[in-house]
């Protein structure tokens, strides 16, 4: 073959081999194994700044990177090199253009031609160029992979702020952001833990990417867990790694062992709440800017937790304010039925006496005091009534439905009362449902001109229901008085809800639904 058609030839294949390759240092690896082929070599290296990127012929470890870089491009040909189990070769070389500063070497017993060093600089190009492309290519990649990364970042603080801004329970937030932030940097289990007083901790959230989590959220105290003790000590973000034998096991099934972990503090109103810990099974450390990633989703956890807490504040101050209203009341009925009413009834079993001693001659005198004892009777029943408004004594000696049947009666507009439950309700759902008919009635008779009440009461899947319809003019308006937006405080602190729908002529329906059982709103 001529001389010049088999370096096109050969130099043909190399660009076909190289081509193929993936990765910068996979180019290499073929090039110095297709050049080292072609000028049937010993040995073939590419080198850089005293480091080894791909070689062929030396035995494992031991190819002199030193010596090979000092194979001068300019002196080809003019090196020795020895190489083990070869002997005394001849050193050739050629600059790459990319790796900047790289060299191609190749060595063999005699010299390279003329026609092999242009071959061999017509490779080193080639190898470049592919080098340079890969490398090109491996920093767009890793451009388009950090692109994607923030974008789902940016997708995961989207939801947790969502679910913020939408005041879901910070249980639901803390639980959202356990399993974004695990899934999002890759770790095996996350965990949210919130301090408490005398050293102690809880754990308020955790998620595994392992398996289903044993739950453990009982307080312990504070040096069980070691990334959070530091952090509660410190107020800042820390990491941690373990060795085989201190690794912390994650109670997952399967268990799995962290060997290393990042934790940051949550902060709420400048006061350091809790922590969010982020732990890997794998032996690689997490990444440098784990702590500033993690920052961003304590400070949505931190408006959760402010934003319930101002909640729970205000929920727990009607509560009270409702509370101390209905204990004033049942205060001063108490007060005038062992009081006024006991003194009242005393004088009038006085005046009994009194009449029985008049003289029966005295009759102007016995026409008085049979005045006087009839105001006392009359002034008695005045009393009777007005402490069972304050404070309804037949709710709390027969419950609910003789209550609302009393209350029936004594309304001035004619009701239908439909009761589908017996016995007794927890006495803050009586006295809520009491009050809400007692002010229906009132309105009913001083505001509607309906001809007729209907009234329904139920308790259905652990919920009482009470609903009161009348037939009058409608057009209720909270905004006019103060009745129903007492009622409204009343109903929600009791953890109710209420609606009224009262169109201009068609009547005024009012309804309140009421758990039978209420949790009083806690910290989350
Ligand atoms: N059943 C009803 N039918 C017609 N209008 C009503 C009825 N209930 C209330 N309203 C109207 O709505 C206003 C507000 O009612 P409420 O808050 O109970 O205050 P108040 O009874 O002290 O006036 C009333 O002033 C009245 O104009
Ligand atoms: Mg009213």
């Amino acid at each position: 073959m001529d001389v010049s058609a088999w370096s096109t030839q050969q130099l043909a294949e190399f660009v076909a081999v190289v081509s193929t390759a993936r990765s910068e240092i996979a180019a290499a690896r073929v090039a110095v194994e297709r050049t080292a082929e072609a000028l049937d070599a010993d040995v073939a290296a590419i080198v850089c700044g005293g480091e080894l990127i791909a070689a062929v012929g030396f035995p494992e470890g031991a190819t002199p990177v030193a010596e090979l870089e000092s194979a001068r491009p300019g002196v080809a040909s003019s090196q020795e090199l020895v190489v083990p189990g070869v002997g005394r070769c001849v050193a050739a070389s050629a600059p790459l253009e990319h790796p900047p500063g790289a060299t191609l070497v190749v060595a063999r017993l005699d010299e390279l031609t003329a026609e092999e060093t242009g071959l061999m600089r017509g490779m080193a190009r080639v190898a470049a160029i592919t080098m340079r492309m890969l490398s090109v290519l491996d920093d767009e990649r890793a451009a388009r992979e950090e692109i994607e990364r923030l974008a789902r970042e940016q997708a995961a603080l989207r939801r947790v702020a969502t679910l913020v801004a939408t005041g879901a329970p910070p249980k639901e937030v803390f639980a959202t952001v356990a399993a974004e932030v695990g899934q999002l940097l890759g770790a095996d289990f996350t965990e949210l833990t919130h301090f408490l007083p005398n050293q102690a901790a809880t754990v308020v959230a955790a998620w595994s990417a392992t398996g289903e989590l044993v739950p453990m959220f009982d307080p312990v105290a504070l040096g069980a867990w070691k990334l959070t003790t530091l952090i509660h000590e410190t107020h800042r973000p820390e990491r941690m790694e373990y060795g085989e034998d201190n690794s912390p096991l994650v109670t997952s099934a399967p268990p799995v062992r962290i060997r290393s972990s990042v934790g940051v503090p949550i902060v709420v109103a400048g006061h350091l709440w809790g922590v969010i810990a982020v732990g890997w099974a794998g032996d690689k450390p997490p990444p440098p800017d784990t702590e500033s990633r993690l920052a961003d989703f304590t400070e949505l956890v931190a408006t959760a937790i402010a934003n319930a807490g101002a909640q729970t504040e205000l929920k727990a101050s009607r509560s009270r304010i409702v509370a101390s209203a209905d204990e004033t009341r049942r205060r001063i009925e108490r007060d005038l039925h062992d009081g006024a009413q006991q003194r009242l009834v005393s004088v009038a079993l006085q005046l009994k006496a009194a009449q029985a001693t008049v003289p029966t001659e005295h009759t102007e005198l016995a026409a008085m005091l049979d005045t006087v004892s009839g105001e006392l009777t009359s002034a008695l029943d005045e009393l009777r009534e007005m402490a069972r408004g304050i404070h309804p004594t037949i709710l709390a000696e027969g419950g609910l439905a003789p209550a609302l049947k009393a209350l029936a009666r004594r309304s001035a507009v004619p009701v239908e009362l439909r009761v589908g439950m017996s016995g007794r309700l927890p006495e803050r759902v009586e006295v809520t449902a009491y009050y809400v008919l007692s002010e229906a009635l009132t309105n009913a008779a001083k505001h509607s001109d309906a001809s007729v009440v209907h009234v329904q009461v139920d308790t259905v899947d652990g919920v009482m229901w009470l609903s009161v319809r009348d037939d009058g003019t409608g057009g209720a308006n909270p905004a006019r008085g103060s009745g129903l937006v007492g009622l409204r405080d009343r109903v929600e602190a009791a953890g109710g809800v209420i609606t009224v729908q009262s169109p201009p002529g068609h009547g005024t329906r009012l309804e309140i639904r009421l758990p039978l059982e209420h949790e009083p709103p806690d910290g989350f």
